[in-house]
């Protein structure tokens, strides 16, 4: 690990950046990203799960040329994939959301950007990628409306609800760590008044979390949802869910797409890994709305997984934080290139010329 000759080689798969960047990165960085919550059962189980599911790959199909276009939320992406809301991406390399906004652009797939971006969502959007914005609801509701308001002035094209963190998860890498934000790194969507808890250490303390707990509303209901829905005329994403009945809870107040997560297992610790769930869940909203996977993807492989076991795209998180870290905006532009060929190969090796064709494929081991 570290090794400053390897640095040279290209990487050749998502995991070549999480090592380079743990190398490079002050420990408590890497621990606040890498980490999960409580004893990281369900940070592993993701892992271990997604590599469990095999896909029966068909032959003689005639699919030599594989297209990765894909349609999500009615808009044309070049693949099904997208980049998962992650919140300070200035914690990892100065081109921070900016950056990686920028590469998701090249790459043309959609750029989710967190409440608690470390960049202000006017910058983020100016940047060219197609923004969809990811809304963790604040305390104060008139702060969620101006919030809205220039999500939709900024230009965003989808409202993303995260519903799995009515408080923030127990950490105990950052509760050790005594984790906070370095001055340079704020809450730049937010009003500054509670910024200060973010940047305040304290031992056996996450300021993370503290700041969270203070500022987001912890006591949602579908009836809060239902409000935001006639709030905003923007396609609706629930993030967060795993149990198909909350699923058919958001088709029925509007969603335009559910995301099955446990959120990279950082938040109830216990629950199943995320593609364990989705067979479930796409059986359960039928033609109600898209479903998107997110936790644990790390290669083309996973992404053909989650199709075929019905997801219409993934969401891909740390390994884009960790490319950024390692080298900026032309690092994270080569990750989802790697992505990109990666589920190229995955597609045509499997018999199929497109995503769509994906979701025909049988698969064994789910669970
Ligand atoms: C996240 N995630 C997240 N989700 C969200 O809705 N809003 C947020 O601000 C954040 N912040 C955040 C920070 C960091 C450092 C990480 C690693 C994750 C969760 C994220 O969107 C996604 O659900 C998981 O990261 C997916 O799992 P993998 O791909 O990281 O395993
Ligand atoms: C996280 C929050 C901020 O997972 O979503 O760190």
């Amino acid at each position: 690990m570290g090794d400053p000759v390897l640095t040279d080689v290209p990487a050749v798969s998502l995991d070549d950046y999480a090592e380079r960047a743990r190398a490079v990165l002050p420990p408590d960085v890497w621990d606040y990203v890498g980490g999960g919550s409580a004893a990281e059962v369900t940070l592993a189980a993701n892992r271990r799960a997604l590599d469990r599911v095999a896909v029966l790959p068909r032959v003689l199909r005639g699919a030599g040329t594989v297209d990765l276009g894909t349609r999500l939320l009615g808009r044309r992406y070049a693949m099904p994939v997208g980049v998962a809301p992650m919140a300070y991406q200035r914690l990892l390399h100065p081109d921070g959301e900016r950056g990686l906004a920028a590469a998701a652009g090249v790459a043309g797939v959609p750029y989710l950007a967190s409440t608690l971006g470390s960049t202000p969502i006017e910058q983020v959007t100016r940047v060219g990628a197609d923004v969809w914005f990811q809304l963790y609801w604040l305390r104060d509701r008139s702060l969620v409306r101006d919030l809205l308001d220039r999500v939709v002035a900024a230009g965003c094209r989808a409202l993303v609800v995260t519903v799995d963190v009515p408080v923030l998860g127990r950490r105990p890498r950052d509760l050790r760590n005594a984790f906070r934000l370095p001055d340079d790194v704020v809450a730049a969507n937010l009003p500054d008044g509670r910024d200060a808890l973010a940047h305040t250490g304290a031992p056996g303390v996450s300021a993370i979390a503290a700041h969270t707990t203070a500022s987001f509303a912890p006591a949602l209901r579908w009836a809060d949802l239902a409000w935001l829905r006639a709030q905003v005329d923007l396609p609706l994403v629930v993030k967060g869910v795993l149990d198909p009945r909350d699923a058919v809870e958001a088709v029925r107040v509007g969603a335009d797409a559910v995301v099955v997560s446990n959120h990279g297992g950082r938040q109830f610790d216990g629950a199943p890994a995320s593609v364990t769930m989705l067979p479930e869940v796409v059986d359960a909203v039928g033609d109600g709305c898209q479903v998107l996977l997110d936790s644990g993807i790390r290669g083309g492989t996973d992404v053909l997984r989650a199709l075929a076991l019905g997801a219409a795209g993934v969401l891909v998180g740390r390994p884009l934080l960790w490319a950024l870290a390692v080298g900026g905006e032309p690092a994270a532009r080569d990750a989802l290139a790697l992505l990109a060929a990666e589920l190229t190969d995955a597609l045509t090796l499997a018999g199929c010329a497109d995503p769509a064709a994906a979701a025909e494929l049988r698969t064994l081991g789910v669970g």
